[in-house]
C-alpha cells in the first residue's frame, strides 16, 4: 500500500475528469465537422459559375438557323467540356474580362442595372462596368432640386454597392457637345476601356434569362475589335443587340473621329466602321441556342413553338415591339392584349419575359412601371419618361 495509490475518492474524481474531458473534445469535434460542413457548402454556394467551352466551329447549315430565329427552338449542342473546362478554367483571368452598359439619358438607367444585376444574380465571375454621363455627378445646390437627378444619383450607388459594378463617367464624344443631351454620348466610350481584353455590352431593356452562353463567349473567344450579333439570319448587316468587342485605343480614336466628322447614332456608326460578315459573332456560336432574341419575334412565332424550350435554349431577351413603348412603361390591358403574340405557347413566353422585367425593375431600382397614354388622336406627349 504505497504512496503511488490512490484512494478510492480520487481514483473516481480522476475518471468523472477523464469523462468530462471527452465528452468535450467530441462535442468539440463533432461541431468542427459540422462547421466545416457548412462552410464547404456555403464556398460551392457563392462560388462563381465557371462557362463551358464554345461549340465547335462546325458551320451550321443555313436551314437549322432560319429554324432558329423563328421558332425559338432547336437542339443546343453537346460538347464533351469536363476535360477541356478541367483544361481552360483555371488559367482564365476575369479581371480582363466583362460586361458593360452605356447610358447616355436618366430614362435609360435603371434598364442597363438591371442588366448588370441580372449576370450578377446568375453568378457570371465577369466583371460588371457601367459607364454613365460624368455631368451626373456634379454637386446639385438645395435651390435646383431635381427629383429626377435625386433618383439618378440613388440607382449609381445602388449599382456600385449592391451589384458590384464599377462607375466610369465619360465625356460627350465631341468636345464641347452640350453634355445634357443624351446624343452627345456614344457607345464607342467602351473602346476606352483598355485595361479589359474582351467585354460584353448587352442592348438594354432587356431580361437576362441564363448567363452561361454569354460568358462562354467571353472566356473562349478571340479578340477582335467587334463581333456583333447580326440583325437578321442573312448576316449582311451588324445590330446592337449583342456586342462583343476587344478595346483598344486605336479604334477608339477611329471612331471618335468619325464622330466629329460626321455625327451618327451607334448604329450607323458601327455599320460604317466594321464591315460583315467580319466583324459579326461566328455562326457557330448560334448553336449554343438562342444567345439573343427579340421580344417581337415571339409575335411571328410557329404553331409547334414550345414556351418550356424557349426558356431552357434562350440566353438574353431583347425587349422592342416596333408598336409598343419599351416594357418600363405600364401599357393598358387592352392594347397589351391586342398586341401580344397569338399562339398560346408563345403568349406566354413572352407575357413571362415582361412580367419579369416589371418585378426586377421593382426589386433593382425601386421602380414601379411608368405611365404610359396610347398615342390616340392627341399629341405624343405619351413616350415622356416620368421619372417620380
Ligand atoms: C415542350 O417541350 C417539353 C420538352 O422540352 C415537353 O415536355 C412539353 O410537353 C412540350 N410542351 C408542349 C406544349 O408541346
Amino acid at each position: 500500500m504505497g504512496k503511488l495509490l490512490l484512494s478510492q475518492g480520487q481514483v473516481s474524481i480522476l475518471f468523472s475528469a477523464v469523462i468530462v474531458f471527452l465528452f468535450t473534445l467530441a462535442l468539440f469535434l463533432s461541431g468542427y465537422v459540422l462547421q466545416q460542413r457548412y462552410v464547404h457548402s456555403l464556398q460551392l454556394a457563392i462560388k462563381p459559375r465557371l462557362p463551358k467551352p464554345l461549340p465547335a466551329q462546325a458551320p451550321l447549315q443555313p436551314p437549322t438557323l432560319d429554324v432558329k430565329w423563328a421558332r425559338g427552338m432547336g437542339e443546343r449542342l453537346e460538347v464533351d467540356e469536363s476535360v477541356q473546362q478541367a483544361m481552360d478554367a483555371p488559367s482564365i483571368d476575369w479581371s480582363g474580362l466583362g460586361y458593360v452598359q452605356v447610358v447616355k439619358d436618366h430614362s435609360e438607367l435603371c434598364s442597363a442595372i438591371m442588366l448588370l444585376a441580372d449576370l450578377q444574380e446568375k453568378r457570371s465571375p465577369a466583371k460588371r462596368i457601367l459607364m454613365f454621363p460624368k455631368a451626373w455627378l456634379k454637386e446639385t445646390s438645395e435651390d435646383d432640386w431635381d427629383p429626377q437627378m435625386t433618383t439618378t444619383k440613388r440607382l449609381l450607388r445602388t449599382a456600385a454597392r449592391r451589384h458590384g459594378a464599377r462607375l466610369v463617367p465619360i465625356e460627350p464624344a465631341e468636345a464641347g457637345a452640350d453634355e445634357a443631351l443624351a446624343s452627345s454620348y456614344s457607345i464607342a466610350a467602351m473602346y476606352s476601356l483598355t485595361t479589359y481584353e474582351r467585354l460584353i455590352y448587352l442592348h438594354a431593356p432587356g431580361v437576362v434569362l441564363d448567363a452561361s452562353a454569354l460568358d462562354s463567349l467571353l472566356a473562349f473567344s478571340k479578340s477582335k475589335p467587334m463581333s456583333a450579333f447580326p440583325a437578321t439570319p442573312e448576316r449582311k448587316e451588324l445590330s446592337t443587340s449583342l456586342l462583343l468587342i476587344s478595346p483598344s485605343h486605336e479604334t477608339y480614336q477611329q471612331l471618335r473621329e468619325r464622330l466629329v466628322s460626321q455625327p451618327s447614332t451607334d448604329l450607323e456608326l458601327l455599320r460604317h466602321a466594321f464591315d460583315t460578315p467580319e466583324s459579326l459573332i461566328a455562326e457557330s456560336t448560334l448553336a449554343m441556342g438562342n444567345v439573343v432574341y427579340e421580344s417581337q419575334s415571339l409575335r411571328d412565332a410557329s404553331d409547334d413553338f414550345n414556351a418550356t424550350s424557349f426558356n431552357e435554349m434562350t440566353t438574353f431577351v431583347r425587349l422592342r415591339e416596333p408598336d409598343m413603348p419599351g416594357p418600363e412603361y405600364d401599357v393598358p390591358y387592352a392594347e397589351r392584349a391586342r398586341l401580344r403574340p397569338q399562339n398560346a405557347q408563345a403568349r406566354e413566353a413572352w407575357e413571362k419575359v415582361y412580367e419579369m422585367f416589371r418585378q426586377r425593375r421593382m426589386e433593382v431600382c425601386g421602380l414601379d412601371l411608368e405611365y404610359w397614354m396610347p398615342p390616340a388622336a392627341e399629341q405624343p406627349r405619351a413616350a415622356a419618361p416620368v421619372e417620380l
